[in-house]
């Protein structure tokens, strides 16, 4: 038994809650699921807007016929290719033989290449509208969220924004649809868990669709992701201006690496350090326990970062080189940055991270820490200075 959601008169929310999926992308954790959202629209023309993955609701089709009625489908707009929400093209297309595929160029060639040449395609431009009765879509493109063909679909009339993977989360609609049936709260860090994974790199372009976005009047959020936004629109597009504009809170996240303790040791003590210099957002992660989907949040989340590593082979430690090089490839900027490590013998995670610091050029706030063996607290001397200079720099 199902129903689908009311967003207005004639325009539907049919949603799939996946909790069997661990993986998101086969890469980032699920412990809460994820939706798949898609819209329908009945009007004289109808048409749906963008599909589910594939396999994951056996009762996709009819629910659509659900909120179609007597109705044949007229038009699949395709907001976005990616297969969490292409997959089940291939169903829509086999039940009504004659739907129209609206989409641009770009997406066009990511559709051909899964599923060949398809008949009925209407390429639309930045900004053209198609008509469908009492309903009227506008099509805004907006590449690189997150993909090169990536647009919005915006209703006129009710005001309604479709907006593909833009402003949407990780997790299951548990009962509450709207943000205004829920505890926004909930979702706060599970939404910028999945900004920071999946859109984030593309933070420049964010803000280009921002900027294209501005001085549109909207009602109504509706991303394939997560809640849909009804109540307070402006919420989520404030996050997403702070967060790809890159700005964060006055926070501290300290992570390490560490085989036997002596680095975690440290860690612990920085971090106490830190809090007695008046700091008290602080976050202390290993990051052989955490997965790099969090840590990564976490540093788009808070202003000064703090990274230690031991000696790995000569090398930082493995865990720590993977998160380094994906706060490379995610371009996160405008941190201050403090380092620590330990050895054994003669070092190397230190100097790596070094190496990460020049790359990534965040403000490095003090000279780095790595002590030989055991943190000793004459050897911890130099903490002070960092703790103090961290402070600093987060209050400024
Ligand atoms: Fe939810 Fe980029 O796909």
């Amino acid at each position: 038994m199902f129903v689908n959601n009311k967003i207005s008169e004639g325009v539907f929310h049919i949603c799939v809650n996946d909790r069997r999926k661990s993986l998101f992308e086969n890469l980032w954790p699920l412990p809460n699921g994820v939706a798949y959202n898609c819209y329908l629209i009945n009007d004289e023309k109808t048409a749906l807007i963008d599909t589910v993955e594939s396999g994951s609701d056996l009762d996709f089709i009819q629910k659509i016929e659900l909120s179609l009625g007597d109705k044949e489908l007229d038009y699949l707009v395709i907001n976005h290719m990616e297969p969490d929400h292409s997959g089940s093209i291939k169903d829509v297309v086999k039940r009504w033989k004659d739907v129209k595929i609206v989409g641009n160029k770009q997406t066009y060639k990511i559709l051909a290449g899964y599923l060949g040449s398809l008949p009925n395609l209407i390429e639309i431009k930045d900004g053209e509208e198609l008509s469908l009765g009492s309903h009227n879509l506008k099509f805004i493109l907006t590449p690189w969220l997150h993909w090169p063909e990536t647009m919005m679909t915006y209703e006129t009339t009710k005001e309604l924004l479709f907006s593909g993977d833009a402003f949407g989360s990780y997790g299951t609609l548990d009962g509450g649809v709207f943000d205004d049936e829920v505890r926004v709260e909930y979702y706060l860090d599970e939404m910028r868990r999945y900004y920071t994974n999946i859109v984030g790199k593309y933070s420049n372009m964010v803000q280009k669709a921002l900027v294209k976005l501005n001085g549109i009047s909207v009602s109504h959020i509706c991303p394939v992701h997560g809640l849909i936004w009804r109540k307070n629109p402006a919420q989520i597009l404030a996050l997403y201006d702070k967060w790809s504009s890159h700005e964060s809170d006055d926070a501290v996240v300290v992570i390490y690496a560490s085989m036997y303790g002596h680095t975690e040791s440290m860690a612990d003590h920085i971090a106490r350090s830190i809090s007695l210099k008046g700091v008290k957002d602080i976050r202390v992660y290993d990051v052989s326990k955490t997965h790099v989907s969090y840590l990564i949040s976490e540093v788009w989340r808070c202003k000064g970062v703090v990274l230690g590593s031991c000696a790995y082979n000569t090398e930082m430690h493995p865990n720590m080189e993977h998160l380094c090089t994906e706060l490379t490839h995610y371009g996160v900027k405008n941190k201050k940055l403090a380092i620590f490590g330990s050895y054994s013998w003669n070092g190397g995670g230190v100097r790596n991270l070094l190496k990460f610091a020049e790359a990534v050029k965040w403000d490095s706030v003090c000279e780095p820490i790595d002590i030989l063996g055991r943190p000793t607290m004459d050897k911890l001397a130099e903490v002070a200075v960092m703790a103090q200079s961290m402070a600093d720099a987060i209050k400024k």
